[in-house]
């Protein structure tokens, strides 16, 4: 498959066309954005651990029967990937008060959540991701009612397959961000990655984190810590 025209360019990743008008080619970026774009890095290696961190993760939904945009990892930092119309909505799934939650509700950072919530965000950078309520949504109109409950029923479900994933290898899924788009056919297809750039990843023994906190909070190297995550899921597929 060949590199066509760049069609998008977001903070972490490359959108290309290919010859086949359905299919995309995706370069991961090694650029590290917190808080909205305001800290902003260059990390050698970060591209790569998140594709190849993606790929485990989509390739284990998908032998749990949850269907994603991912076809093919092609290279260290590029896949393909279905085409599909991305609706502007960040699916938060959190298990475990954490981030902006745990400061909006003032609930301390590790309490377990009686249960795991959704919550809808508008993907837009100029109003910074705003938390949306049921009313903005109907206003919004960015999905039908269908859509938006059959979002968050997925998002729910792929929690569930990931929670015991993540387990296995000693880590707590917190929480995290998904997103879904719109095929031709206008089945809600999950989208863009899961990696630690997009997920809450504590160490069970130690509570250390293991994903982006570590950037955004200046804990340390962020490629040590994506390194674990991949190599203990790496263990995992042995
Ligand atoms: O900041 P907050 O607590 O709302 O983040 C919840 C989860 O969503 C975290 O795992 C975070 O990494 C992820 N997230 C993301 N992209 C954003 C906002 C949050 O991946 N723009």
């Amino acid at each position: 498959m060949e590199k066509g025209r760049l069609l998008y360019e977001g903070k972490a990743k490359q959108l290309f066309a290919t010859e086949d008008e359905n299919i995309l080619f995706v370069s991961y970026k090694d650029s590290a954005t917190a808080f909205n774009g305001e800290k902003k890095e260059e990390i050698a290696g970060k591209g790569i651990l998140n594709n190849k961190i993606t790929t485990i993760l989509f390739d284990q939904l998908k032998k749990h029967g949850i269907d994603s945009h991912f076809v093919e990892q092609i290279s260290e930092n590029e896949q393909l990937v279905r085409k599909v119309e991305i609706i502007p909505l960040e699916v938060v799934v959190r298990n475990i008060a954490a981030g902006s939650l745990a400061k909006r509700l003032g609930i301390g950072e590790g309490t377990a959540l009686k249960h795991s919530i959704v919550e809808l965000y508008y993907k837009d950078d100029t109003l910074g991701d705003p938390l949306l309520t049921d009313a903005h949504l109907t206003l919004l109109e960015l999905a039908t009612p269908e859509e938006i409950e059959t979002i968050k029923t997925k998002a729910l479900e792929i929690n569930k397959v990931l929670q015991p994933i993540f387990k296995e290898i000693g880590v707590t899924l917190i929480d995290m961000k998904l997103e879904f788009g719109r095929t031709t056919n206008g089945e809600i297809l999950l989208a863009d990655e899961i990696s630690p750039d997009t997920c809450r990843l504590w160490d069970d023994a130690t509570n250390n984190k293991l994903d982006k906190d570590v950037f955004r909070r200046n804990l340390g190297s962020l490629t040590d810590v994506y390194e674990i995550i991949l190599s203990r899921l790496g263990g995992l597929l042995k």
